[in-house]
């Protein structure tokens, strides 16, 4: 092995309820099934700028840390919004809107191209979508509310870059910053939906609001379907990032929907701050992390576990890993000199970094069954989105990097 990367610490541990022989159930069908995919990829694909995002085969990188191949699927040429989000929250607010129009005008079947295509804009554009926000969730909502014309409104909160919120304003929605953490944000938002009759889209859920975060989600496994059509052989590994949990339960699900028994391993990576899912599956049950929850990988910095995630990866993930922010630093810069350069952002490489941080390490390599015969797949949630961290951190402009 003749990689550089500099030993840094982290968890590793099994899930201690995973179930790898468990067919997919009706408790996990209840979150994420095949007609739900179907409406998602029609909707979806009818949007203007749809293509599937690139498969990146990392030979080189494969070859260095001993496995059989490495694909990074590269989330940041995601519909010019630079991560998977668009995926979930425009997909919401247009499943959001078919309601409110069926509502209005007492017909059930409602063409969500119709929603497209201005037909509905009178009843549309008196609709308020809301959202909390890291960053990319909210620019996924407020881009999605500006193609199909209804009112947004974004809230973050204090941790949130100012790049981020002008990213979020550029899409015309209104921006609120409140203090307090990424949960305290999505308490605000659901407590002013319910005052001003706004319609909420989170992409997490408590259990009691489920139809919208649950879209969510849906909308996200097209990234899934997308990666079944572009790999000629079934992955062994899935490094999958998670923040309340949703993008890892879409991806994950739609593995053993169609693989059951033989999905790949699913390994969920958290920043050490914010490791709501370790300790979760650590405890057996859905457990918070307080306190400063802000890690590097903003987009991960979540306290809770969205319990739609839940009823798929408690049961379907097979272990779970913590690693260091320094860990996605050296990735970003390791990504950006490879052979195929790639643009990856704070939180899109923190599946990448969890594999080269377990595959350089003996026990932990051994223990995820990582050998020549390993095919891993990561999602490279998220491209350059704050230019600034970007430039900061790789010490090249992410255009430079990418041309
Ligand atoms: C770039 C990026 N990757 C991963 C995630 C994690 O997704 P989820 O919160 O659905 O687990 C997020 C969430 O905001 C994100 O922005």
């Amino acid at each position: 092995m003749t990689l550089a990367f500099p030993q840094l610490p982290f968890e590793l541990i099994d899930n201690p309820a995973a179930d790898p022989d468990a067919a997919y159930g009706d408790r996990q069908a209840a979150v994420l099934n095949a007609e739900g995919l179907a409406e998602a990829r029609r909707c979806i694909t009818a949007w203007p700028g749809y293509a599937p995002t690139p498969l990146i085969d990392l030979a080189g990188l494969a070859r260095d840390l001993g496995i059989a191949s490495l694909s990074y699927k590269q989330e940041g040429a995601r519909f010019g919004l630079k991560s998977f989000k668009p995926l979930g929250g425009a997909f919401a607010v247009e499943r959001c809107l078919v309601r409110a129009v069926a509502e209005a005008t007492g017909e059930e079947d409602i063409d969500p191209a119709r929603i497209l295509d201005g037909t509905h804009a009178d009843i549309v554009s008196r609709v308020t979508v809301t959202a909390a926000t890291d960053g990319n969730h909210g620019r996924s909502v407020a881009w999605g509310s500006r193609m199909f014309g209804c009112r947004c409104v974004i809230f973050i909160n204090e941790a949130v870059s100012a790049a981020r919120e002008a990213a979020i304003a550029d899409f015309g929605a209104e921006v609120r910053r409140l203090k307090g953490s990424y949960d305290d944000a999505v308490r605000h938002a659901f407590k002013t939906a319910r005052e001003e009759g706004w319609t909420v889209i989170p992409d997490t859920s408590d259990g009691d609001i489920v139809e919208a975060p649950r879209d969510v989600m849906q909308g996200y496994a097209l990234l899934a379907d997308e990666l079944f059509d572009q790999l000629d052989v079934a992955p062994t590994h899935l490094f999958l990032q998670a923040g309340v949990g949703g993008m890892a339960a879409a991806v994950a699900a739609e593995f053993w929907r169609r693989s059951g028994a033989a999905r790949p391993m699913t390994i969920l990576v958290e920043p050490k701050q914010a490791a709501c899912w370790f300790k979760s599956l650590q405890a057996g049950t859905p457990t918070p992390v307080t306190g400063d929850i802000d890690s590097f990988m903003g987009g991960l910095s979540c306290g809770e576990c969205s319990m739609l995630a839940w009823a798929i990866l408690q049961p379907g993930a097979h272990a779970a890993m913590i690693v260091d922010d320094a860990a996605a630093k050296e990735t970003m810069r390791l990504l950006a000199e490879g052979d195929p350069p790639v643009v990856g952002g704070e939180s899109g490489v923190a599946g990448l970094a969890a594999l080269i941080t377990a595959a350089t390490d003996p026990a932990a390599r051994e223990k995820l069954k990582l050998d020549a015969t390993s095919r891993v797949v990561v999602i490279g949630s998220e491209g350059a989105v704050d230019e600034a961290v970007y430039r900061e951190v790789v010490g090249t402009p992410s255009h430079e990097v990418a041309a």
